[in-house]
């Protein structure tokens, strides 16, 4: 995992509950916790940050995932607003994703292991997302669409219709918005 991950959960927990929070989180994770933007480092040592501070906090690690991805969205079009600007909504923005997004990321990030999304309009309106990585992070995705829906002052309903942690080979996502 590419170390500006790390870089915006320092950033995220900083902010909501403190630089010794953090520092709480390097220990108990049992992790160097000196992370260079461009640097790679093991995916273990996100995962151990999310169960600590899962433990810290007395939440699942999913809820974890998804309050860091909800949160770092607003940190991301700091520093990224070139990939929100001229999209009226969040589904449009998060359609972008495959196409626009993750290969700049790797551009910028070499290295970078971003995931492929599948989308599909379901006859119901709503947007399917498919999603497959061996990261297993589709807590974090969901994270993500709701800091978009966020910024872009939408509300945003996620279905989770298949896991891949429930042993499903793919996740699948049904989202609508209002
Ligand atoms: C400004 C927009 C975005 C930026 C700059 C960005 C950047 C990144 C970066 C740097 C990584 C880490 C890759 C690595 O360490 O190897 C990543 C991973 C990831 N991104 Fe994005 N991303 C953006 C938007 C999104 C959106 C809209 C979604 C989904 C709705 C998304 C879903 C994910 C997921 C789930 C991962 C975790 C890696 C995995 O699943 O294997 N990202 N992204």
């Amino acid at each position: 995992m590419k170390g500006i991950v790390f870089n915006l959960l320092e950033e995220a927990v900083t902010d909501a509950h403190g630089a010794d929070a953090w520092s709480d989180l390097i220990d108990a994770a049992g992790v160097s916790g000196i992370y260079t933007s461009l640097g790679s480092y093991p995916d273990e040592e996100v995962l151990a940050l999310v169960q600590a501070a899962s433990a810290a906090l007395g939440i699942g690690t999913g809820d974890v995932l998804r309050w860091f991805g909800r949160t770092a969205m607003p940190l991301l079009s700091e520093r990224y607003g070139s990939f929100f600007e001229g999209h009226p909504s969040a589904r449009s923005f998060i359609l972008s994703v495959n196409d626009i997004i993750h290969p700049e990321v790797r551009k910028l990030y070499s290295g970078a292991g971003c995931p492929h999304f599948h989308f599909e309009d379901n006859p119901d309106g709503r947007l399917l997302v498919g999603y497959r990585s061996p990261r297993q992070l589709c807590q974090l995705a969901h994270g993500f669409v709701e800091g978009a829906s966020d910024h872009f002052g939408e509300s945003a309903e996620i279905e989770h219709l298949l896991c891949m942690q429930d042993g499903h080979p793919l996740c699948r996502m049904a989202i609508s918005w209002s």
